[in-house]
C-alpha cells in the first residue's frame, strides 16, 4: 500500500496505473476507521483493479469548531486497517493542500434543492463542504467507481445529483449500512459515546424501526410516528434533532406517487449527534 499527501505525487501514480489498463474504485472517509468503511472497501475490490482511499477530516463540512476539533483522528490505526484490507492507495492531504488558499477562497460547489433541505436545513454550508471536497477528491483521484456509505443517506442523493449534474464520468455505489449487534448503525461518533452512552444509544435504530413499521402499516401515520419517536428519544435521555419521513426517491413529503418512503433520525446523546435512517416500502 502506497501513501500519498500531495496532489502530484497521487496523481502521476494513478496515471500510471489507469495507463497500465487497471479500474480505479474510490471510498473517500475522513478516516477513525470501523467495519462499516471496511464494507465500502471490500465493495471497492469486488468492482476494480485499485482501490484508493482517502483520509481527510474536510474543515469546510463543519459547521462548528469544536466539532471538528473533537472528530477523533486515527490515522496510524486507520492505516493497519487499509493495509489489511488490500487497499492499494491512501490519500492523507492536510487542509493546507487541500484547501490552499484558505476555506473563503476557495471555489465551492453547491447542489442546489437537496443540499437545503432536511438536515441542510439546520447545517447551513454542511453539504456545499461536502459537495465541494468530493468533486476536488474525484478530480485527484479520477476514478471510475465511487462507494459511499447509505447511512448518510442525504449525502448520497447529493453526490448522486452532481455527478449526474456535473456530467461526471463515475459509477456512485451505495452500500448498506452496518450495525452492531445490538443495532447501532457504525459510525466513527461512536467512540466519542461513554460507557453508559453506549447503552442507551441503540434506542435511535429502535425507535426509528417503530416509525418504520407503523407508517409501512399507514401511510398517513407519519405524523403520530415521529411524534411518538421524538417523546420515546427524550424519555432516553436524547435530545432529538432531526426526525423526518420523506420519499426515499425524491426526499420529498409523501405523496400519493411515493412507492418508498425513508425515515431520517439524528439525535444527541450528551454531545455525539447520531444519525440513521430505513427505507420503507410503502403500501
Ligand atoms: O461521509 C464522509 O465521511 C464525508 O462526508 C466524506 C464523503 C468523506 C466527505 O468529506
Amino acid at each position: 500500500m502506497k501513501t500519498f499527501n500531495d496532489v502530484q505525487s497521487i496523481r502521476a501514480r494513478i496515471n500510471m496505473l489507469k495507463q497500465q489498463g487497471n479500474s480505479v474504485a474510490f471510498v473517500p472517509t475522513m478516516g477513525n476507521l470501523h467495519d462499516g468503511h471496511l464494507s465500502l472497501v471490500s465493495l471497492a475490490k469486488q468492482r476494480a483493479d485499485v482501490v484508493v482511499v482517502s483520509i481527510f477530516v474536510n474543515p469546510m463540512q463543519f459547521e462548528n469548531a469544536s466539532d471538528l476539533d473533537n472528530y477523533p483522528r486515527t490515522l496510524e490505526q486507520d492505516l493497519a486497517k487499509l493495509t489489511s484490507a488490500g487497499v492499494d492507495i491512501v490519500f492523507t492531504p492536510t487542509p493546507e493542500i487541500m484547501y490552499p488558499n484558505g476555506l473563503d477562497q476557495q471555489t465551492f460547489v453547491e447542489v442546489p434543492g437537496l443540499s437545503h433541505i432536511l438536515e441542510g436545513e439546520s447545517r447551513p454550508g454542511h453539504f456545499r463542504g461536502v459537495a465541494t471536497i468530493v468533486a476536488k477528491l474525484f478530480n485527484i483521484v479520477k476514478p471510475d467507481i465511487a462507494c459511499f456509505g447509505e447511512k448518510d443517506f442525504q449525502q448520497l442523493a447529493i453526490i448522486r445529483q452532481m455527478v449526474n449534474d456535473l456530467a461526471l464520468d463515475i459509477q456512485v455505489l451505495g452500500v448498506p449500512t452496518m450495525r452492531e449487534n445490538d443495532g447501532l448503525a457504525m459510525s466513527s461518533r461512536n467512540n466519542r459515546l461513554t460507557e453508559q452512552q453506549r447503552i442507551l444509544a441503540p434506542k435511535v435504530a429502535l425507535v426509528m424501526n417503530e416509525v418504520a413499521n407503523r407508517i409501512a402499516n399507514d401511510r398517513n401515520s407519519v405524523a403520530d410516528a415521529l411524534e411518538l419517536a421524538r417523546q420515546a428519544l427524550v424519555n432516553t435521555g436524547m435530545q432529538p434533532d432531526e426526525l423526518f419521513v420523506v420519499d426515499a426517491d425524491r426526499l420529498i413529503e409523501i405523496d400519493a406517487q411515493s412507492k418508498r418512503a425513508v425515515v431520517l433520525m439524528a439525535a444527541f446523546l450528551g454531545d455525539v449527534r447520531l444519525i440513521d435512517n430505513v427505507v420503507v416500502e410503502l403500501d
